[in-house]
């Protein structure tokens, strides 16, 4: 297992984009792990490891409660990168100016390389500017002594610095992580690579190996756990994980809802039996989650609707088996970012995402070894993992499943409805040859019905709305621009084989403002 001696300790400052500047250190090939500022590892004298990073936060320097830089960061040899609040910590102590509130820039924001950048290790390559993605209200005016700017900002703000002396000490104000900075990925690359000498060993079968000990860690030598199993990415590759931290200690759930998609449930048995060793229990709890769904028209309810019965569901199953300790999930980054980067782990039952409003109090702890990862290193993961590649590159399926999908009340025959149009929507992409271009594609069934004309005869049916994006994360996507034509095949297939449906209609929004799903 490789350690952080060879790899890159990562000071969480509360940024949302912390984890983001993780995945690019694992991108490279090198070891990273992210520590929060308030850890009490992080006061003292931090361990031996190649560089360390300094995240941005919401903070201003030097508020009541703000974050400081701990002394071990300063007396490290190690070189230093500070990102956004992470540079204004640096400017503070080596007795640099900040002024706060004055130099506002958010989003995408022209910079100047100075003289200085000339032969810079990290901005050498970047020319006379370049496009940064910048988010901050505070900034640095004057740089500390001994440190000379690299870059700034039209607004006269200090946009990289760096020690003169050649003692690697960087900040930028920018945020070199996020894809809208240009060549943001080549200046991490020098920083972690040519700057600090981290070997790029990393893989992600060392992923694999590191969330395996982790999972024992957490779980203990008596632990027993159960896992929903949805049929999506997440939850299978959490599934094998856990099966190969715990073996039979884990007995894996697939709660049919009733809102699953077409043949999803057969194809997760098929695969459990065909590639797991853990015990799985299918429970038909589709008349229940309909039962309870029966004239629920705010998504909101929906979702806390179908995050009580997950549980309930869970809870039932657990009382026949002995010792059930911890429930796991396959639960995203992008799932919790909202609230709990910052503040450890205890916050996360509060913004839950996965089964859409987990009760505040459950019987289990929470167990989720994907937390900090993004899907498609869940993704690589999974592969790694031998998981079949039919079911690694699958689009994500929300566990609220079709019942968000279903706008306005969810009743059996409509969930039917759109089970169809569905199907046949992701068979003509998997045709077309589109499926693999597409972060996810999926059917609506709105609450709307339109006048038709089928066979001469007058229908008032029902409208399908077709949805298709690209996105990296899921965090923001973009809509995918179908051809036509294409689009067109398809809408003919669902009006020719769907009953209940008249008119199709594709979603071209973005998000933001939409989000991916409807509800
Ligand atoms: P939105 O609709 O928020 O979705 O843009 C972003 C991604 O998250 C999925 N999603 C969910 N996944 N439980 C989940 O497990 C949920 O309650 C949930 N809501 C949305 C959505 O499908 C998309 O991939």
């Amino acid at each position: 297992m490789e350690h952080l001696d060879s790899g890159i300790l990562i000071l969480d400052f509360g940024s949302q984009t912390t984890l983001l500047i993780a995945r690019r250190i694992r991108e490279l090939g090198v070891y990273t792990e992210v520590w929060s500022c308030f850890d009490p590892r992080a006061q003292e004298a931090l361990p031996p490891c190649r560089g360390i990073i300094l995240s941005g936060g919401p903070a201003s320097v030097g508020a009541a409660e703000a974050p400081t830089l701990a002394r071990g960061v300063l007396e490290h040899g190690a070189p230093v990168l500070g990102i956004c609040y992470g540079m204004q910590l640096l400017v503070e102590a080596f007795g640099g100016r900040l002024v706060q509130g004055e130099v506002r820039e958010y989003g995408r924001t022209p910079v100047t390389c100075t003289a200085a950048a000339e032969g810079d290790p990290l901005l050498g390559g970047m020319g006379s500017g370049f496009v940064a993605w910048m988010s901050h209200g505070d900034g640095a005016k004057e740089a500390p002594p001994g440190f000379v700017a690299t870059a700034m900002s039209a607004g006269g703000a200090l946009a990289a610095v760096r020690e003169a002396s050649g003692r690697p000490v960087f900040g930028v104000q920018f945020h070199p992580e996020v894809s809208h900075t240009e060549r943001g990925e080549a200046l991490l690359r020098a920083f972690a690579l040519e700057v600090c000498g981290a070997p790029a060993t990393w893989r992600m079968e060392s992923l694999a190996d590191e969330l395996v000990a982790g999972i024992q860690a957490e779980v203990g030598g008596e632990g027993r756990v159960i896992c929903g199993l949805s049929g999506g990415v997440d939850s299978t590759v959490a599934a094998a994980l856990i099966s190969r931290a715990l073996g039979e200690r884990l007995v894996c759930i697939l709660v049919d809802t009733g809102l699953m998609r077409a043949g999803e449930v057969e194809q997760v048995r098929g695969l459990f039996e065909a590639s797991f060793e853990a015990e799985l229990r299918v429970v038909d709890a589709s008349a229940r989650f309909l039962g309870e769904l029966a004239g629920v028209v705010d998504p909101e309810a929906k979702r806390k609707i179908i995050g009580r019965l997950f549980i309930e569901v869970f809870e039932a199953e657990a009382k026949q088996l002995e010792g059930v300790t911890h429930l796991a999930q396959g639960t995203l980054y992008p799932d919790v970012i909202e609230s709990t980067s910052f503040r450890g782990p205890s916050s996360v039952i509060k913004s839950h995402h996965n089964v859409g409003g987990l009760p505040e109090r459950l019987p289990f702890k929470l167990l989720e070894p994907l937390r900090s990862l993004f899907k498609d290193e869940v993704r690589a993961l999974g592969r790694a993992l031998g998981i079949p590649e039919s079911l690694v590159g699958r689009h994500p399926f929300p566990g609220p499943g079709l019942a968000i999908r279903v706008l306005g009340a969810v009743t059996p025959e409509a969930v039917a409805v759109l089970r169809e149009a569905d199907r046949i929507y992701i068979e003509a992409l998997r045709e077309l040859g589109r499926y693999d271009e597409i972060w996810q594609a999926f059917a609506v069934l709105l609450p709307v019905w339109t006048v038709g004309v089928m066979g001469d005869a007058r229908t008032y049916e029902q409208v399908i709305a077709l949805r298709a994006v690209t996105s990296q994360d899921g965090m923001t996507a973009d809509r995918s621009l179908l051809p036509v034509e294409e689009l067109a095949q398809i809408a003919d297939r669902i009006t020719n084989q769907v009953r209940g449906v008249n008119r199709v209609v594709y979603d071209l929004t973005s998000k933001p403002p939409a989000t991916i799903e409807w509800e």
